[in-house]
């Protein structure tokens, strides 16, 4: 009967139509019991099939630890004061993105805090000069919310791809993680134009987050459904000193580990990274994150000096293999469970 169930929960997730709000919660609840060891190799299988054995590498630029937001379980939340504070010049970046390429990158990830003084102009320049000098590579950016101006500004600097977690896609779970100035509605609307625009867009959630009940992973996975995302983040929660949720536990792994491998079996070709906030928690989590389903590593580019300082959580790993100066670590670690790196572009659907 479990067995059954299982095949049958296996088989909904390759529905080709929206999975209803009870379908998913039977699905979790089907997999959570004792479907883990066979979903985690169908999700393998699955990868196989879109990409083989080959892992996509972005190089992580981590530009502003300033953020004008009091998300509640962000260290870089705007009321904290244990918070280090630094902000990467035109140069800097761009000498990052120097060094990110000749160690072979194809893809430079903008990552920062909602910086006030990384205004929508200063930062399409920014992107723009990156493609002047690298036409060919990718950029995607991940600087939280802004207008369609700005959006449609930085798209046509040259942007590719969009990176905007929606945190939570149930209003009072969103609410109780986030200050009373965000809200999900704006944080839709965002994605929603991002995709209008042309970029490939990726959202996603923490896993184990204050207050997350199944049902509203539940309603992750509608809302992931319906807004058909090229690339999906997820990881678990972890608590950052000098925030409200500093003294929370932390998400799961392996719980992590089976949302990787529900959301790999749902959505087939998307670009699925084996997250950093995996690995801090666990010793092998890059791998455990890419036997589960994950194709995609992002290696930490963000000039040494100020890595440490980027700590949207506590311990958050930046050397060893979660570093960009450390590619043959990667490659090594991969090779060991049979994967190998691929340093191209790697765009969805190629
Ligand atoms: N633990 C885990 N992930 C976090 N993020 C922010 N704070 C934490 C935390 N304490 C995630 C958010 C954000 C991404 C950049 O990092 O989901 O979108």
């Amino acid at each position: 009967m479990e067995k059954n169930s299982i095949v049958q929960a296996l088989a909904l997730l390759g529905a080709p139509r929206k999975l209803t709000g009870e379908e998913w919660s039977g699905i979790l609840h089907t997999l959570d019991v004792d479907g883990r060891e066979l979903l985690a190799e169908k999700a393998r299988e699955a990868a196989s099939l879109s990409f083989g054995n080959r892992v996509y590498l972005r190089a992580l630029i981590e530009i502003s630890s300033f953020c004008r937001n009091g998300c509640r379980y962000c260290g870089l939340r705007c009321g904290n004061r244990l918070a280090v504070r630094y902000r990467l010049s035109k140069e800097h970046i761009l000498e990052c993105c120097r060094q990110a390429a000749s160690a072979g990158f194809n893809t430079f990830v903008l990552q920062g805090g909602e910086d006030p003084m990384q205004s929508d102009e200063w930062l399409a320049d920014v992107v723009f000069s990156i493609k002047e000098r690298y036409p060919e590579k990718a950029v995607t950016l991940s600087v939280g919310e802004r207008s369609h101006e700005g959006y449609a500004l930085l798209r046509r600097a040259g942007a590719d791809r969009y990176l905007l977690r929606h945190e939570s896609a149930d209003d009072a779970h969103y609410s109780f993680l986030h200050p009373g100035s965000m809200s999900l509605e704006n944080r839709k609307r965002c994605l929603a134009l991002l995709k209008s625009m042309g970029y490939q867009v990726g959202a996603g959630m923490m896993i184990g987050s204050p207050g997350q009940a199944k049902e509203h992973l539940v309603r992750d996975l509608e809302f992931l459904d319906s807004l058909q995302p090229q690339m999906i983040g997820i990881g678990p929660f972890i608590p950052a000193k000098g925030t409200p949720f500093g003294n929370e536990p932390h998400g799961s792994v392996e719980d992590t580990l089976l949302l990787i491998s529900l959301l790999r079996l749902r959505f087939p070709r998307a670009l699925i990274p084996a997250t950093t906030a995996l690995a801090t928690l666990c010793g092998n989590g890059m791998e455990r994150g890419i036997l589960a389903g994950a194709n995609v590593v992002m290696p930490n580019m963000t000039p040494c000096d100020v890595r440490d300082k980027y700590t949207i959580y506590d311990n958050k790993k930046s050397h060893g293999s979660e570093s960009g100066q450390q590619l043959a670590l990667i490659s090594e670690k991969l090779e060991r469970i049979g994967y190998r790196i691929d340093l191209s572009r790697g765009d969805y659907g190629q």
